[in-house]
This record gives C-alpha cells, sequence and structure tokens, in this order.
C-alpha cells in the first residue's frame, strides 16, 4: 500500500515529532491542569474557565488533546488533565440559552472521547445533553443547524450557517448510533447537504457564512466572515469542510461526501503547494500582507490523511503526500519547543482582521491528532 509505504519512509520525522509533543504535552498537562488555555501571553496559557468565558467555543479541545495523548501513551496524568477540563466545563449547562452549534467542538472530543476510551456513563450523558441542543438548531425549512445566537458583529444571525458546522455534526451521527435513534442522523445528512448545496462552490472554494431565508429557508447571500471578503476563501473554512466532510463519508459511507472531500482538498493542496506548504488565512486575497494561519494546515493534515486511507492504494499519494508536507513545513517554521512557552503551534490567525500569527489551541490539537494518526494510534476522537 502506498499509505504504509510513504509512512515508513517518513518515520523519522514522525517519531521525532511524536517524541517531542508527548515531552511537551506531559510537562503542560500538570502545569495547565486547571485551566482550559485558548492561547498564551508571555509564554503562559491563558484561561477560558471564568462564568463569563466557560461558553466559549474552543474550550472541548485542550481536554480532547489530552484525551489524544492520553488513548496514545496510557499516561495518567493526561487523564487527570481531561477530567478537570470536564468538570470546569459543567458550569456551561447551567445556561443553556447561551450555547450555540459549537456543542460538538465542545463536548464531543472531550465528554464522548471520555466516554469511549473509559466507559464513563457522567461523560455520556454530558454529550447527549450536547447532541440534543444541537439537533434542537435544526431548521426545518432550508433543512440546516442554525449556527449562532444574536448578533455577530452587529448584523441578526438568524438564519445563518457557517462551514465549521461540518465538524460539529460528528455529535450526531455519535448521538444516533448510542441511543438507536436515527434522527440525530437525518439532522447531520440534511445539513451536509445543505453546505453541499450552498457552502461548496464549484471549484472546491467555499463560502464561509451562508444567509437563509428564515422562513423559506432559500439561500440568500453569502458573507466573508473571517477570511478576506465575500467570495474569497478562508483557508481554515476549507480545512473544515475538508475534514468534516470525510468524516460524514466515514459516519454514513455516502459516496458524495468522500468525493466532495476530495474536490475541497485539490482546491487546498493547490493553493498551499504554491507557499511553501504554509497555509496563507485567505486563498484568495491580495498578495500583501502576507497572512498565515498554521491551524487551517493542522486541521486539513489531518482530513488529508483520513481522506487518503480511504482511497484505493493507486488514488492515495496526493493526500498523504500533501498531509506530510503541510505537516513538516509547520514543524520546521511554526512549532515551538522550548520550555518557557505553553503552546506549540505558532502563528494561528483568528480571522483576516484580526488576532493574527498567534498560538490557538486547536492549532496544537490538531497538530497532535494528525501526528498521532501517522503514528498509527487510532483512536478518532470525531467518530463514534
Ligand atoms: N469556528 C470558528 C473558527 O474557526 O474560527
Amino acid at each position: 500500500m502506498f499509505y504504509e509505504k510513504y509512512i515508513s519512509e517518513n518515520k523519522t520525522f514522525i517519531d521525532e515529532t511524536w517524541e517531542k509533543l508527548d515531552e511537551k504535552l506531559s510537562r503542560t498537562a500538570v502545569k495547565s491542569r486547571d485551566k482550559i488555555p485558548y492561547s498564551t501571553q508571555n509564554g503562559v496559557h491563558d484561561d477560558k474557565s471564568s462564568d463569563k468565558d466557560i461558553f466559549w467555543w474552543t474550550n472541548g479541545f485542550w481536554g480532547g488533546l489530552m484525551w489524544i495523548m492520553y488513548a496514545a501513551t496510557g499516561n495518567e496524568e493526561y487523564k487527570k488533565t481531561a477530567i478537570r477540563s470536564e468538570e470546569l466545563m459543567d458550569k456551561a449547562f447551567s445556561d443553556v440559552q447561551k450555547l450555540h452549534h459549537d456543542v460538538g467542538f465542545m463536548w464531543h472530543i472531550l465528554s464522548g472521547a471520555n466516554y469511549r476510551l473509559t466507559g464513563d456513563t457522567a461523560s455520556r450523558n454530558r454529550n447527549l445533553i450536547a447532541a440534543m441542543t444541537l439537533a434542537s438548531r435544526f431548521k426545518e425549512n432550508g433543512g440546516y443547524i442554525r449556527a449562532w445566537n444574536g448578533k455577530w458583529f452587529g448584523l441578526d444571525n438568524d438564519g445563518w450557517t457557517i462551514i465549521d458546522c461540518m465538524m460539529n455534526i460528528p455529535l450526531l451521527y455519535w448521538a444516533s448510533k448510542e441511543l438507536g435513534d436515527d434522527r440525530f442522523a437525518q439532522i447531520a445528512v440534511s445539513h451536509a447537504d445543505m453546505s453541499i448545496r450552498d457552502h461548496v462552490r464549484e471549484d472546491g472554494s467555499m463560502n464561509h457564512i451562508v444567509v437563509h431565508h428564515t422562513v423559506t429557508g432559500e439561500m440568500l447571500e453569502t458573507l466573508g466572515g473571517q477570511g478576506y471578503a465575500v467570495g474569497s476563501t478562508w483557508s481554515r473554512g476549507e480545512a473544515w469542510g475538508l475534514y468534516g466532510f470525510i468524516l460524514s463519508y466515514m459516519h454514513t459511507g455516502e459516496i458524495r461526501y468522500l468525493n466532495i472531500a476530495k474536490r475541497i482538498a485539490n482546491y487546498f493542496i493547490t493553493n498551499v503547494a504554491d507557499t511553501d506548504w504554509l497555509p496563507l488565512v485567505d486563498f484568495r486575497a491580495p498578495e500583501e500582507p502576507v497572512l498565515y494561519d498554521s491551524t487551517a494546515g493542522a486541521i486539513a493534515a489531518c482530513g488529508l490523511i483520513e481522506i487518503a486511507r480511504n482511497l484505493p492504494d493507486f488514488e492515495q499519494r496526493p493526500y498523504i503526500t500533501a498531509a506530510l508536507k503541510i505537516l513538516r513545513a509547520m514543524e520546521e517554521k511554526f512549532c515551538n519547543w522550548e520550555e518557557n512557552e505553553d503552546s506549540i503551534l505558532q502563528m494561528g490567525t483568528e480571522m483576516y482582521t484580526r488576532g493574527i500569527h498567534k498560538p490557538i489551541i486547536y492549532g496544537d490539537y490538531f497538530f497532535a491528532e494528525a501526528i498521532a494518526k501517522l503514528k498509527g494510534f487510532d483512536f478518532n476522537p470525531w467518530l463514534k
């Protein structure tokens, strides 16, 4: 198999990077146990566990990262930190109206992972509450899951969907399997099909935000969202779609999701190859300023690895070689392995106009998930 041959040719890089991850994360797992980190300030993890910040969409990634490391190493220190993170997150259930579609990011890789790895029934219950919350956001007219609440930069966002939600719906596939109740998976499939129709463009680029008529459900317009402008290509949105569609294929076996994942991946690979395998924030932005987003690379690498594994031998090459090229380039240029910095992957970017070139927790999460996959650890937190 091409995949296995290529992995063995890259074994030294994979092994050395994994060792560096384990060494650094086993330290920060203890040091940051009582925090829910998002980024770092002067090298020290910040903390999103306050009453105000507990609803923040990235809060599952630190605990999720700990579960990836625990599943691979069996080191109890990772498990203790993951469980602590889940306990801290319980505060978010005290005001469910503040929850949004990112409950998949927040709980499936945290409580869902705990349940799948340890059988903890309290964690199963948390993940089911998250799944029911997500399902309740479904709008039948239009067949989509509403993204956010209230306003976004001053605009009413009732009727908005964002491509990122493709990573939230694995929670629904899981709930259907867990409860033996197809309703959740039906919502996931409906939302994924809406995303093919309204978010994915013919060339494999993507609309980040789509505005739907709140009554009829029809698509009204697209917005630039976190990318450069309307009609541009925000690279993290590409990465969410790339990984999200291959996960929908792995959950459902529906070939249209594999084909869409390949179309998005082909677009992503073409664009990132042009910048030495380091993704720009937006693939359709002016040449200056040069803005990178390492998180897009880490997320895409995870998706590319899964695409390669789900294709026959003779189709694997472009996807697995691109994944390794992205990871190698980012390890060389963007990783910080020093003790005086709590984060690993630098040069993440929140959006084209804000939060530029900083460490962001999901960069570390997806970088570790990708290397764990290449090492052959078979726990995928997004699956059932
Ligand atoms: N899901 C929001 C983001 O990727 O920034």
